[in-house]
């Protein structure tokens, strides 16, 4: 199988920093900083009872059986989920159901990246203090849509915003066409330890803040840590709770399987495993819960305070309350451009990850040469971006993130579950998972895995589909963000309807491919996925 190790395959991880690093520089994202005091906010402490509790009987399964899903299918030469899938399970609608994770990160890239770009923007624009005097947040709001390009007009452009995405996807191009180990890694061993100086240095910042009367840091804490026990009967917070750690872990999504395909057998899973996750939670819950949330509670009144943690929009408190803030605070321009780039960084880390089982996977099963798919893969997806861009404010990307982003990842997990609990069997899977470990874990665990982990995965599948759409039936604003409010697009405004389908269409038509390209690997090589043919049957 040596011609089929053309670059990436014939890597492995460097140190086991790097590959700590890596694997935690892919799941410390965007999502750590903004979306998780958005989402934890609302709720006050109470929100780490059941993200703690999902992370223990979600997460940290979940990333150990993707890493252990990976190694094993790297171990024929596989280097994403269709051809893992494939050989966890010999049934010829396994590799179908691999696709996921290839198309998720792609079409998640499509958008991060997008996001992305405009931290590196408003790190230039604080640096170069061009919005210093904006100093209320309706004022910032002005400056993001101005930013944004968002106007009367049909398309949302602006040279500003479009230059700093196209050196954020040029960034992203060249440390993924580096490949596993010359790019991500070099990228993560750096970026990471910095990301992680700027965010205390950030929190230390906040926590020295002066406050005064009712505006003080203490009482921003107090919204994340304060538990109101009364909360927990609330489900829409064990959904949101359950989302987030999807999400920041990025499991769900075949990025992990990736990277893990690259580990040896005598490389250590368990514990490697469980420091990218520990590194995770620590960014997200200790230095992502101390920077927004208390600064906004020294500088804002209990109502606007309050206002801003109800909207609980990532864009809102990130790019348009911390502005303010920062010109409020003493030293706010150098503080403010460490926010960006810090934010900047954790996008970096997780983005260059969304192309790479793309790559892999034309690569490895299609028999592709390495440097060309580089440039198709640049191509496709950079003209896929443009209409997320130009058609931003008609909601495009909303579309995306409902679905790749939200929905399909879960959907992804369970059949992951599925697989690999049940049809190749966790007592093969816990030998697997302890090949080459530092850390046995302990046997009540399997048990935890090979019940809870399902059953909660189904929970909140049902929820999903069923449950959250027939006990809202009578209201139409909540059945709107419901999984059935979303698949028939109500509350979209009609205009908007047509970019809503071109969001579909991008889905599909990139399914479409990946369906084509498992039939046509599995139809012209099928010596390379017959174990008797290369001497590894199990
Ligand atoms: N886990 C990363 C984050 O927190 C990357 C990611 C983004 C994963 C979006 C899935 C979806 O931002």
């Amino acid at each position: 199988m040596a011609d089929r190790s053309n670059g990436i395959r014939m890597d492995r991880w460097a140190t086991r920093f790097g590959l700590v690093m890596a694997m935690a520089g892919n799941a410390v994202g965007l999502g750590n900083f903004l979306r998780f005091p958005g989402k934890a906010a609302p709720y006050g402490g109470a929100f780490l009872v059941p993200y703690l509790i999902s992370f223990v009987l979600l997460g940290i399964p979940l990333m150990w059986m993707e890493w252990t899903i990976g190694r094993h299918g790297g171990r024929y030469g596989h280097g994403s989920t269709p051809g893992m899938f494939h050989r966890l399970w010999k049934h010829p609608v396994s590799k179908y159901l691999g696709i996921f994770g290839v198309l998720l990160p792609f079409i998640i890239a499509l958008y991060y990246i997008y996001i992305e770009s405009w931290a590196l923007g408003y790190a230039w624009k604080t640096a170069t203090g061009s919005y210093w005097g904006q100093t209320s947040r309706t004022q910032m709001s002005e400056v993001f849509t101005t930013y944004l390009g968002i106007g009367e007009g049909v398309l949302s452009f602006s040279p500003a915003a479009y230059m700093f995405f196209l050196i954020t996807f040029a960034a992203n191009i060249f440390v993924f066409s580096r490949g596993i180990e010359k790019g991500i890694e070099v990228l993560s061993k750096y970026a990471m330890p910095a990301l992680v100086l700027l965010g205390i240095v950030l929190a230390a910042r906040v926590l020295t803040l002066q406050g005064s009367g009712e505006q003080t840091v203490s009482r921003g804490l107090a919204q994340i840590w304060v538990i109101d026990w009364s909360m927990l009967k609330n489900p829409a917070m064990w959904m949101d709770a359950t989302g987030q750690i999807f999400l920041t872990l990025s499991v769900g999504l075949g990025m992990l399987h990736t990277y893990a395909s690259i580990l040896r057998d005598e490389d250590d899973l368990t514990l490697n495993g469980l420091a990218a996750c520990a590194t995770n939670e620590f960014v997200e819950v200790i230095l992502g819960g101390t920077i927004i949330i208390p600064a906004a509670a020294v500088f804002f009144g209990v109502g606007e305070f309050g206002e801003i943690i109800h909207k609980g929009s990532f864009a809102d408190m990130g790019f348009q309350t911390l502005p303010v803030i920062f010109q409020e605070m003493w030293g706010g321009r150098f503080f403010g451009t460490i926010w960006f780039i810090l934010l900047f960084l954790a996008g970096l880390t997780s983005s260059v990850a969304m192309f790479t089982p793309m790559l892999l996977f034309l690569r490895d099963e299609l028999n592709l040469d390495h440097n060309r798919l580089v440039l198709w893969i640049t191509a496709v997806a950079f003209i896929l971006c443009q209409p997320v861009i130009l058609f931003f404010h008609h909601g495009v990307l909303d579309e995306l993130d409902d679905w790749a982003g939200t929905f399909f990842l879960v959907v992804f997990a369970a059949i992951e579950v599925v697989v690999f609990i049940w049809i190749y069997g966790l007592d093969k899977g816990w030998v697997e998972m302890h090949l080459g470990a530092d850390l046995r874990i302990p046997k009540p665990f399997c048990h935890v895995m090979r019940f809870l982990t399902p059953l909660f995965l189904l929970a909140l599948l049902a929820w999903f589909t069923v449950i959250s759409p027939l006990a809202n039936m009578h209201n139409e604003d909540a059945l709107a963000n419901t999984f059935y409010g979303k698949l028939f697009m109500m509350k979209i405004a009609e205009a908007d309807v047509p970019y809503h389908w071109l969001g579909r269409a991008i889905i599909l038509g990139v399914a479409a491919f990946l369906v084509w390209g498992v039939w046509q690997a599995w139809r012209t090589h099928p010596k390379f996925f017959d174990d008797s043919k290369n001497g590894k049957a199990e």
